[in-house]
């Protein structure tokens, strides 16, 4: 009986050994190594043709022409955006986001709107299920195929009998193909997958949209090489309790990394939000403590956001600190601060913070919505709904600027705000706007110019 090869992969990124170890080498992670079954059988790769003799010449790079292919519109305002335009033909885009943070929808969405004709992959669906799913869509007439199918042999037999202009694959980590033994979802069947994929994708010009799971750390599982390979990987994010789901890219060679999609995941699918910072706001009757407005810039859209804090007496001797949407470092800091420059006891108090709508924060101008949501709490008076804010705050207490502050400006003016605070640093000219610009330079300045007036 011949001998089975196998080799050994780490399930983290992707390196490849000889025997088992405990630790990867490459990333260091523990208890990542899995023996695989590696035999290739002399089957042929799923998607070739004949590309050994088609092999291409150089060109001088005035030669190569641009006849543009236009992008094939999605029908999707949102996902338009984040892919810089429409869908680029050729290319293979991965979709990768949590279990049930919609995935399925947004691409099963895509593939009934688009006035194209999709041949729709799954293998983690059957078809009866899809088409339910369609009909609580409410989009059941569209030119779009279905199969449940996950060896990717029979999904090209498929492929040359529908002749698809766009496929969607439900995901990368069911399918399997003939000529690797081990299991679907090993590095390996990904690796050889994608592959397959690829080639079909640029010698047949069909783009192709791929779903990806992720690992417990966030990131697409199956070997690092997946995201080198695909021309685009999308991030689908969002709380799963909350309504508002966020698509960014995290790698895009046909466009920007900075645009941002934003939904509504509703009874009825996806919905496109285009004006997040009226929705992100919490309607309220009366001003409450606790409660400030930063003006933030995701990627390159402004958009207001609600910081909710809540400062009470600690129960336990350490004081408890959490924060939600926010880096709970980044808020020890600022509570540091906060005590340091304005001689505020916070470290025997709990202090909890939340972003509202199950939203992520990186923008650093949120700092002093953050500080001045604390500070309301602490003192236990509300700022008035009318203010917001975008400025960083330093380790010494001064009041940093930010970039575009002018855009930031202009959103809170547009939404009906009557004060921004912003940093003396800022070069803007605080008269050139109907909204009253406060400029702060020292945090010890900050409670006096909230309260006093
Ligand atoms: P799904 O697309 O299956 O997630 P993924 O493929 O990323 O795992 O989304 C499943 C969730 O979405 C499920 O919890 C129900 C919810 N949902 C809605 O709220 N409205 C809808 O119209 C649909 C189809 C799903
Ligand atoms: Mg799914």
């Amino acid at each position: 009986m011949a001998k089975i090869k196998t080799t050994f992969y780490c399930q983290n990124c992707g390196a490849q050994y000889s025997q088992w170890m405990g630790k990867c080498k490459a990333c260091n992670e523990w208890n990542t190594i899995v023996e695989e079954v590696v035999s290739r059988t002399k089957k042929e790769r799923a998607w070739s043709k004949e590309t050994s003799q088609r092999a291409n010449k150089a060109l001088n790079i005035q030669e190569i022409s641009l006849e543009n292919e236009p992008r094939i519109n999605t029908g999707d305002k949102e996902l338009n955006r984040v892919l810089g335009g429409g869908i680029v033909p050729g290319s293979l885009i991965l979709l990768g986001g949590e279990p049930g943070i919609g995935k399925s929808t947004l691409l099963l969405q895509v593939a009934l709107c688009i006035k194209h004709k999709v041949l729709y992959v799954t293998g983690e669906e059957s078809d009866k299920q899809i088409r339910m799913r369609s009909e609580r869509l409410g989009l059941t007439e569209s030119n779009c195929h279905i199969l449940t199918e996950t060896n990717t042999q029979n999904i090209f037999q498929q492929v040359v009998a529908v002749q698809p202009e766009l496929l969607v694959v439900d995901s990368i980590q069911t399918l399997q193909t003939n000529i690797i033994d081990s299991s679907p979802g090993s590095v390996s069947q990904i690796r050889e997958c994608t592959t397959e994929l690829i080639k079909f994708a640029k010698e047949s010009g069909t783009p192709v949209l791929l779903i990806g799971h992720i690992n417990k750390d966030g990131h697409i599982a199956g070997p690092k090489i997946l995201e080198h390979m695909v021309d685009v990987v999308l991030q689908f994010e969002g709380d799963r309790n909350h309504v508002y789901r966020i698509l960014r890219a995290n790698k895009n060679r046909y466009g920007s990394t900075a645009e941002l999609g934003i939904y509504e995941m509703q009874s009825d699918g996806l919905r496109e939000v285009s004006n997040p910072s009226e929705i992100l706001i919490s309607q309220k009757d009366e001003a409450l403590s606790g409660v400030a407005i930063s003006a933030t810039i995701e990627g390159v859209r402004p958009l207001m956001i609600e910081t909710q804090a809540l400062v009470s007496s600690a129960v336990y001797g350490t004081p408890q600190r959490s924060a939600t949407g926010f880096d709970l470092r980044r808020l020890s800091m600022l509570l540091a601060v906060l005590e340091k420059r304005c001689g505020f006891k916070l470290g025997a108090k709990d202090v909890f913070l939340n972003i509202t709508g199950g939203i992520k924060v990186d923008d650093p101008a949120i700092d002093l919505g953050v500080v001045c949501a604390i500070l309301s709490s602490n003192v236990d008076m509300a700022i008035d709904d009318k203010s917001c804010f975008a400025a960083e705050v330093g380790l010494s207490g001064e009041i940093r600027p930010v970039n575009r502050c002018e855009q930031r400006i202009h959103e809170a003016e547009k939404l009906g705000f009557e004060r921004i605070f912003i940093s003396k640093y800022n070069k803007v000219n605080p008269q050139g706007y109907d909204i009253k610009v406060i400029t702060l330079g020292k945090m010890e300045e900050v409670f006096r110019a909230l309260f006093a007036s």
